[in-house]
């Protein structure tokens, strides 16, 4: 791992920016401030950052590499998702393991493991509940104890699949107050899904316009509500993965407006994409962009931003999980077996800049928050990832905000054949970003290394929460809603 230093760029953090030159060694950042002052060793590597805001990396917190899902796996493994990422300057993934109903969850825990050796960025893992017995009370203890997983997903939609009842919610909540674990919810009321479905097919409405229909925003609004309302009565916080409406963000704050400890997570494409899509005369593009939550009509954009610039909603994610046309045409004839599931890894630092930045609704600092050092510090990988600071792993984004470029396909680093924001063009692109301190994209030229990414372990944060309340107490001023 050689040195590098990065010269005359703009370091921003979370909470602050400065002027300020960043010298990496070993993989870590040594120094932030001026080089003249610093001995610099022989051979060290130079980036000219000026004109250029230097970023922690962007940690996406929601993806899906090598997933099997509604009988298919995702198009994207481990390499080439996270190779898609560093290009788009994302240098962690927090993935999920999701055990099938009676797997025992050490074992799709090691199975994840294997299928992640290959990638080229540093991430980690959420596990998922989809069932519950002693072996699961039992293996959530091992998980977090001995294999660095801190919080744990729960699916309250895909009823007969991986779906869970409000009994399992309570008792994984339990436990992971127990243990010091943050719970997960993808909230949407399965029972209601499941019910609309037949009750459109029934219509005879089988194509993927009929799939945001089936999952309205109140599906969604219920079960957020639901959560948060488990959650309180367990006195656990819980973590809202992509809040897609109005009616979850309103559950969310709420809550946080009564004292509780709740958390959110918005997707980059349901801040910029709405649901005329599913509209699409074409079933390859209509299906291209079926997943759930669906994408809203556009009303609820403003919903989602106002949170984030409030400070109500907390994270941005992309759930990367990519199916290919000839996947997504499974459901040709009935649009409850599309898989569900869009792309987006290597897309959501470049939209946010430009729908967040550009638009004055959020500042650099409240860029770098959303993207990275919130989510650092809710699954408590701070200071380790989110922040330029000594000590810090040496994963940062050099971002230019007056380059342009055009998302496509035809571009992307993805192996899927679709991309949802195709056509966009977005001012603000990385320049380099570098993983452990090694350049990995260089001004349009990728150098993902496969299998250079590390597993990253993620401590408990113990029974009392005290990481996530200490940030709470520390969090930095938000932006006025504009
Ligand atoms: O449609 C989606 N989001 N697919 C991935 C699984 C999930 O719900 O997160
Ligand atoms: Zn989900
Ligand atoms: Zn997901
Ligand atoms: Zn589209």
């Amino acid at each position: 791992m050689g040195n590098v230093l990065i010269k005359g760029g703009t370091v921003v953090n979370a909470d602050y920016q400065q002027r300020a030159d960043v010298l990496c060694a070993g993989g870590k950042i040594v120094a932030v401030g001026d080089a003249a002052e610093w001995d610099i060793p022989a051979g060290t590597e130079t980036l000219d950052a000026g004109g250029l805001y230097v970023m922690p990396g962007g940690i996406d917190p929601h993806t899906h590499m090598n997933f099997p899902f509604m009988g298919t796996t995702t198009v994207d493994d481990f390499y080439s998702g996270t190779s898609a990422a560093l290009a788009g300057g994302t240098t962690t993934i927090i993935d999920f393991v999701i055990p099938n109903p009676q797997q025992p969850l050490m074992e799709a825990y090691h199975q994840w493991r294997g299928w992640a050796e290959k990638a080229a960025s540093d991430y980690s893992f959420h596990v998922a509940i989809t069932w519950w017995d002693e072996s699961v009370r039992r293996d959530m203890g091992t998980l977090v104890r001995e294999e660095g997983v801190n919080s744990f997903k729960h699916f309250m939609a895909y009823k007969n699949a991986i779906m869970c009842d409000d009994e399992t919610l309570m008792n994984s909540f339990r436990r992971c107050l127990e243990l010091g674990a943050m719970p997960t919810v993808h909230a949407e009321n399965g029972e209601m899904v499941y019910l609309l479905q037949q009750e459109m097919l029934k219509q005879g409405i089988t194509g993927p316009e009929a799939h945001p229909l089936s999952r309205p925003p109140e599906v969604e609004g219920e079960a957020a509500n639901r959560a948060i309302t488990v959650a309180s009565i367990m006195g656990v916080p819980i973590y809202v993965v992509h809040v897609s409406c109005r009616e979850s963000a309103e559950a969310i704050a709420r809550a946080r407006n009564r004292g509780q400890r709740v958390y959110g997570e918005v997707l980059a494409g349901h801040l910029v994409i709405d649901d005329s899509v599913y509209r699409h005369p074409d079933f390859t593009v209509a299906a291209a962009h079926v997943m759930s939550p669906p994408f809203r009509d556009k009303s609820h954009q403003s919903a989602l931003w106002h949170g984030l610039q409030s400070g109500q909603l907390h994270t941005t994610a992309t759930d990367h999980c990519t199916f290919c046309a000839s996947q997504k045409a499974m459901g040709s004839d009935s649009f409850t077996k599309i898989p569900n599931g869009c792309g987006g890894v290597e897309e959501r630092m470049a939209v946010i800049w430009d729908a967040g930045v550009n638009s004055g609704r959020l500042t650099p600092s409240e860029f770098v928050a959303i993207t990275s050092a919130n989510t650092a510090r809710l699954f408590n990988l701070y200071p380790r990832k989110g922040c330029v600071a000594p000590g810090a792993d040496a994963d940062l984004v050099l971002w230019d905000p007056a380059g342009s470029k055009t998302l496509s396909a035809a571009t992307h680093h993805s192996r899927n054949d679709f991309n949802v924001f195709e056509g966009r063009t977005v001012t603000g692109v990385p320049v380099f970003t570098l993983s452990q301190g090694v350049v990995v994209w260089a001004d349009g030229e990728l150098r993902a290394r496969e299998g250079a990414g590390r597993y990253i372990k993620r401590p408990a944060f113990g029974p009392d929460f005290s990481a996530a309340a200490a940030w709470e107490r520390q969090r930095a001023p938000q932006a006025v809603a504009r």
